[in-house]
């Protein structure tokens, strides 16, 4: 209280550094710019592994390089919904409306289960791609089975199988966004569970909590940004005029790296390597570098350095996926992590309920 007795325990605002959970999943060394996934290096993870055989370590703790998972079926409530969104929804709000009703027809039961992991992890997919297909005027598109999660996400959303080359950079995206510690999505996705509520519940307010541009909005920011500099040797004064009006260069920065974001280092050499890159990753590249520079010098108290976001553009853009679909399919790579933190929260669970610290009125009468 105010005026009895202060309240001298340590608040931290944003609750940065503080240990709110317990967690054998994601390890985000953010002082040596490390990322391990149940201990095994992202980078590793990128050049060996799938989406499916990631998704399932981290919901088992399992290695099996050759797990499959395929996208899922949609319910006809499901399809009924998303055609009665607005024309101009946005994606992040169709997914989160489409896991919600999805949640209706499935009965789930506590606790939640690596099946019903699976289950929206493979259904939210299919979600998107129906969702991307009713505003431009097409039919959605069956599930292949055939087909691992990542191609059959393509495969639903432009009608066509996509190449190897294609389907193995949006994998090697999904791998990099699927988990990330106790991030503000999977913190969200941990709360709901933590009242026993059920996984698309908390798939839902993770979703709701990534919408934001702090979160997980950036990359399709990056893409503007880019083109507002227009040619390199705009770069620097760009750079500079944007910081003095007090704007943040969008891909740059994190709550916990220090350091390059290692999943930024994956994603670049996943977009150099594309066989059509985005015509403006060479400027990206010359943006980054006065970017870092110029930080460095606003900011020597606090490394800003490149965060994933920024090579996430050029990727998804590479693969064929439209700037207002970014965020939604970052949501769809982080499934795999949120399910594995609601499995995490169940199997030991305790109620998350912090404290406030009080900082208004002392105890008085209503006025007469
Ligand atoms: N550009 C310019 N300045 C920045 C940036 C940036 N990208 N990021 C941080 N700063 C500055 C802030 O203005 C602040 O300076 P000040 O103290 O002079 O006001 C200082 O660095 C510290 O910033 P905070 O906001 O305290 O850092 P925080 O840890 O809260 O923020 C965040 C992390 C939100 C990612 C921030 O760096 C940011 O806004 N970046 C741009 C958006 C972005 O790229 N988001 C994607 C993040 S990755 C992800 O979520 C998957």
């Amino acid at each position: 209280m105010t005026d009895d007795k202060p309240d001298i325990r340590p608040y931290s605002p944003g609750l940065e550094g503080v240990i709110a959970a317990e967690t054998s999943l994601g390890y985000v060394d953010g002082v040596a710019g490390r990322l391990l996934y149940r201990g095994y290096r992202i980078g590793d993870l990128v050049e060996r592994g799938t989406f499916p055989a990631v998704a399932n370590l981290l919901w088992t703790g399992d290695w099996r390089p050759g797990h499959r998972l395929a996208t899922g079926p949609l319910p006809d409530a499901v399809l009924t919904a998303l055609r009665s969104l607005p024309g101009d929804a946005k994606p992040m709000d169709a997914l989160r409306t489409a896991v919600s009703v999805w949640g209706a027809t499935q009965g789930l039961a506590w606790p939640p289960t690596p099946e019903q992991a699976r289950a929206v992890t493979a259904f939210s997919p299919t979600a998107l791609a129906a969702f991307a297909r009713i505003r431009s005027g097409e039919d959605p598109i069956e599930p292949d089975p055939s087909l691992d999660l990542v191609p059959g996400f393509l495969y639903q959303l432009t009608g066509r199988r996509p190449d190897d080359g294609t389907a193995r950079a949006l994998d090697a995206y999904f791998i990099v966004g699927a988990e990330h510690g106790l991030n503000a999505s999977t913190f969200a996705a941990r709360v709901i569970v933590s009242t026993r509520s059920d996984i698309a519940s908390a798939v839902c307010g993770a979703i709701g909590a990534l919408k934001g541009p702090l979160h997980g909005g950036a990359p399709s920011e990056v893409v503007e940004q880019i083109h507002t500099v227009g040619s390199p040797e705009r770069a620097e004064q760009w750079v500079r005029e944007t910081l003095d009006r007090g704007e943040r260069l969008m891909g740059f920065g994190h709550r916990v790296y220090r350091a390059y974001d290692p999943r930024a280092a994956a994603l670049r050499k996943v977009a150099e390597s594309l066989q059509h890159p985005p015509e403006w990753l060479a400027l990206a590249i010359a943006v980054e570098d006065v970017a870092l520079r110029v930080l460095a010098e606003r900011h020597p108290e606090r490394a800003l350095k490149t965060n994933v976001e920024f090579y996430a553009a050029p990727v998804l853009q590479g693969v064929g996926l439209t700037p207002d679909l970014f965020p939604a399919t970052f949501a769809l790579a982080r499934h795999a992590g949120w399910t594995a933190h609601v499995l995490e929260q169940a199997a030991d669970n305790r109620l998350i309920r912090p404290d406030a610290r009080y900082t208004g009125p002392a105890e008085r009468d209503l006025p007469t």
